[in-house]
């Protein structure tokens, strides 16, 4: 049993932030950005919450196939940004949508949660548990950079990406690696609030994200060649074989190095990291469906999906379109 991508959707919020524009907020140039990150803009909230975004998003995924709201049997939202920690943002779409029959939770594996989520619902469409599942990437980064940091302020944006997925008897399981270190966390962090308790002793610590950017592009670009082609090796295939990688869109030299280190065509390494910046968890899903939009993804074509973020966590999962 595998699983079939049947819808995607996506939404990002309107304002759009130019490199011009940071230019004039703090001490960066447009040519520092680009050059070292591949990025000319992002776009920002204005009020829009993670959960608002992932709605917009999922209902485009839903109306590709007019899915009912009460015949979703699955909803995982992916997100390190949501508003509020409960109700989570999967209970929240989960009531806009009308998915009164469907469980729903959160999943946090930062920028690799999309990947996360979806071999989550994978696992239970395969094992026979859900016959369907929606599965949303959502952020909004905005509010938890800390926006005087040059160094981590430029490169996030804010959005949201969906897919609705039915389990596929037809084909054999969707295969996936995914792997987390734990014991590297410290490279990228966020602490979410102060410990306002009468009795704690403890310092509290910045409540904004925090990165060691140079340890973080070592990681991406060792771990995931390595871990794409030890999936490549578990199904049998080469790099040849794969018609496209969709990966996570943190920065194009992360993207550039890890086509090199893996012998494959860059142009089979699609990008819109530009024009959007990097959305963590909602960036696979949001390239996703603007690549199907395109028409640059059709059927039967073979694809890698690979996230790599915070924990620090990463993985790889191949699809069959
Ligand atoms: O989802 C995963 C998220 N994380 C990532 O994708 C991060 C991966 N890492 C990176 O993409 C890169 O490390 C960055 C783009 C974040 C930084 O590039 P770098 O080549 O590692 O630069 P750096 O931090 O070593 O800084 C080099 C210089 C420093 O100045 P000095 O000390 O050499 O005078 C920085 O202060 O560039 C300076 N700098 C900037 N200058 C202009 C840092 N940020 C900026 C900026 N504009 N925005």
């Amino acid at each position: 049993m595998a699983i079939k991508i049947k819808g995607t959707g996506s939404c990002l919020p309107e304002k759009v932030v130019t490199n011009f524009d940071l230019e004039k907020i703090i001490e960066t140039t447009n040519e520092w950005i680009v050059e070292r990150t591949g990025i000319e803009q992002r776009h920002v909230s204005t009020g829009e919450s993670a959960a608002d975004l992932a709605f917009e998003a999922a209902k485009q995924a839903l109306a590709e196939n007019n899915i009912d709201g009460a015949d979703i049997d699955l909803i995982i939202a992916a997100s390190c940004t949501e508003e509020m920690s409960f109700p989570g943002i999967a209970c929240q779409v989960q009531t806009s949508i009308g998915a009164k029959n469907a469980v729903a939770f959160d999943l946090n594996a930062a920028c690799s949660g999309f990947i996360f989520a979806l071999n989550t619902a994978s696992a239970y469409l395969e094992n026979g548990i859900y016959k369907n599942a929606l599965i949303i990437g959502s952020e909004v980064l905005s509010k938890v950079v800390d926006w005087d940091d040059r160094g981590t302020c430029i490169l996030f944006g804010d959005g949201a990406g969906a897919m609705y997925i039915e389990a596929d008897s037809t084909k054999p399981a969707t295969k996936f690696i995914q792997r987390s270190d734990g014991s590297k966390g410290q490279v990228l962090k966020l602490t979410n609030r102060e410990n306002k308790n009468a009795f704690f002793e403890g310092e509290s610590e910045t409540k904004y994200l925090w990165m060691d950017g140079k340890e973080v592009f070592r990681f991406a670009t060792r771990q995931i060649p390595d871990v794409i082609n030890e999936l490549l090796d578990a199904s049998n295939m080469t790099v040849e074989d794969i018609d496209m990688f969709v990966l996570h869109q943190a920065n194009i030299r992360i993207i550039e190095n890890i086509s090199k280190r893996l012998n494959a065509d860059l142009e089979k390494f699609p990008s819109n990291v530009s024009k959007v910046g990097n959305t963590s968890s909602a960036s696979i899903p949001i390239l996703f469906d603007e690549l199907r939009k395109e028409g640059k993804i059709v059927e039967g074509m073979k694809i890698i999906l690979s996230g790599f973020g915070a924990g620090l966590t990463y993985g790889a999962s191949l699809i069959e379109f």
